[in-house]
């Protein structure tokens, strides 16, 4: 597995940044105060379609966001921006009736923890293997 490492000193609160890494986008969106908080006040009961963190760095947890964020206090998330349906590239920036990402293709809603919430697609959106040194965050 290739890895990469992408500068992310840049990436203000409340924007993402999208990569390319093994043919795919990846997500990397440093969330404000207020999508974190959104993301943590969700219980496992209202994520009635997946339930796990899809987290290769945390793999058998369930999906509290403290399990799918990449730092813990919950400002980065880092994602394989490919909807878990079919496989289109969700739309983000607080899109969707859940605040986080959308999928035009057939209408999946994702929160700001990335987690399929309403729609056909089956799975939370997936966590690569990342972690950060510094200032650089190293993918695979
Ligand atoms: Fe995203 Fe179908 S590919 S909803």
């Amino acid at each position: 597995m290739s890895s990469i490492r992408v500068d992310t000193s840049g990436v203000e609160i409340g924007t993402q940044l999208t990569v390319k890494w093994l043919g795919k986008p990846v997500f990397i969106r440093r969330r404000t105060a207020e999508e974190i908080e959104a993301a943590r006040a969700v219980t496992m009961d209202e994520l009635t379609i997946d339930q796990t963190s899809q987290n290769k760095n945390n793999f058998d947890a369930d999906a509290s966001d403290e399990n799918r964020a990449l730092s813990e206090d919950g400002e980065w998330l880092v994602m394989i921006g490919v909807c878990t349906h079919l496989g289109c590239v969700p739309i983000g920036d607080g899109a969707g009736d859940y605040g986080g990402w959308f999928c035009p293709c057939h209408g999946s809603h994702y929160d700001t923890s990335g987690r399929i919430r309403k729609g056909p697609a089956p799975l939370n959106l997936l966590i690569p293997v990342a972690a950060f040194e510094g200032d650089e965050l190293i993918l695979g």
